[in-house]
């Protein structure tokens, strides 16, 4: 029976829908939004930029790149119950409170109760706002920190940084983490917004969508594999020397354990994003005079190509990438999520806009059927 599973398991390779937003050759490695491609919108776009290309398929002028900078600085600003209710929870892990609290955001949205076209829009563009604020504040306070008030002169990425550590955040930091936003705006169909389709196909609420993707972000086989990245490399230790990082990650591959950050269901030739993070891993580890991580990383990768012929995926550069702009580890997944948010709710409304409920089948491997029914005293 387990191979049986096995064999089905994964939906490897199946077409589940059609969708115009991301195109993936995982044979190349190309990745594109609507057709433009990841190099030169991380060379040349910003993150709200790569918002209106996902949102409207195509390029915004001027004005309307205006307006939606206007619209996502408006929502920054958190409903002081979720702040309260943030306050209330109990000690718990980012990803949780960030599920927990984006469907209390549900609650105190403008058009809570209008699922028009034009209302969930307007939704897509508030989560895109709140959720980066949800995830600064909750760093600050999990800190001992207070919360502070957004920047509206800021850009996405600056604001972010702003309201984590309390600093506007240089040129190279900024641009580092803008970059970092758009690498990771959107996948596919990755298992997160497969989950936020899903629910948006049974015409559930944009919202109740988003709570499905964010759970299913949190595992470390997905975006719960960057936080892994770090915690690995801190367990080797900054100071380790090469031989040691030599011997855990041997050892680990020895034992059949994975390395996280390395693989991928669709590449098979380098993730297109890894470059451009380990490119920021050296750039703010060299500013910060500290490249011990870029070093130990580069080393981890050259051992995992040549042992298992694996490639880095988005996830392996994003952990020291993230940990040289001083964000904590326990933030790194909830990051994943300010990014994702785009891609989730491009999705759910090219979903809305076109809709069939998703409902498929499973090959049944259970006992012949039908069984004799014993009633309960014979049994
Ligand atoms: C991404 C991932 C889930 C893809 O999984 P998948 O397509 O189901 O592939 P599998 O897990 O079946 O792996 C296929 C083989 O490669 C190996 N492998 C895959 N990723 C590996 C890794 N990171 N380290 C070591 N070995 C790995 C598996 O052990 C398996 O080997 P086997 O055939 O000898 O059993 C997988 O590569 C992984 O778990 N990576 C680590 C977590 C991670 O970085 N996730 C973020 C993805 S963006």
């Amino acid at each position: 029976m387990a191979e049986a599973i096995r064999a089905r398991a994964g939906l490897e390779d199946v077409v589940a829908t059609a969708s115009a937003i991301c195109y993936l050759d995982g044979e190349r490695g190309v990745l594109a939004y609507y057709g433009y491609d990841i190099h030169d919108l991380a060379r040349e776009s910003t993150f709200e930029e790569t918002c209106y290309l996902l949102w409207h398929g195509r390029l915004p002028s001027r004005a309307e790149l205006g307006d939606l900078q206007s619209q996502l600085a408006a929502s920054r600003q958190l409903p002081e119950p979720i702040i309260r209710q943030m306050r209330s929870l109990p000690p718990t892990n980012g990803m949780d409170a960030l599920r927990t609290l984006t469907s209390a955001l549900g609650h105190y949205d403008a058009d809570a109760v209008d699922d028009s076209r034009q209302a969930n829009s307007r939704k897509a563009v508030r989560l895109a706002g709140q959720t980066a604020s949800l995830v600064a504040t909750y760093g600050r306070m999990s800190a001992g920190g207070g919360p502070i008030q957004p920047d509206p002169a800021l850009g996405h990425a600056a604001n972010f940084l702003y309201m984590l550590t309390g600093n506007r955040p240089g040129a190279l930091a900024a641009r580092a983490f803008d970059v970092a936003l758009i690498l990771h705006a959107d996948h596919e169909l990755n298992a997160s917004t497969f989950a936020a389709r899903v629910a948006a196909a049974t015409l559930s609420d944009m919202h109740s969508a988003i709570v499905a993707a964010i759970g299913t972000l949190k595992g470390p086989l997905h975006g719960g594999a960057n936080a892994d990245v770090m915690r690995l490399l801190r367990d080797i230790g900054a100071d380790a020397s090469r031989e040691r990082v030599d011997a855990v990650v041997r050892g680990k591959l020895a034992r059949k354990e994975k390395i996280p950050g390395f693989g991928h269901r669709v590449y098979r030739t380098e993730d297109p994003r890894a470059a451009h993070l380990r490119r920021l891993s050296r750039e703010l580890g060299e500013r910060a005079g500290d490249t011990r991580w870029f070093e130990m990383s580069l080393q981890i990768e050259s051992i995992v190509k040549t042992e298992k012929k694996l490639n880095p995926n988005v996830d392996f550069y994003s952990a020291s990438t993230y940990h040289a702009l001083g964000i904590p580890v326990e933030l790194f997944t909830p990051i994943f999520a300010v990014s994702r948010i785009s891609g989730w709710t491009a999705h759910v409304l090219e979903q809305y806009a076109n809709n069939r409920l998703i409902r498929p089948r499973t090959e049944y491997v259970g006992p012949a059927c039908p069984q004799i029914y014993e009633p309960l005293d014979r049994r």
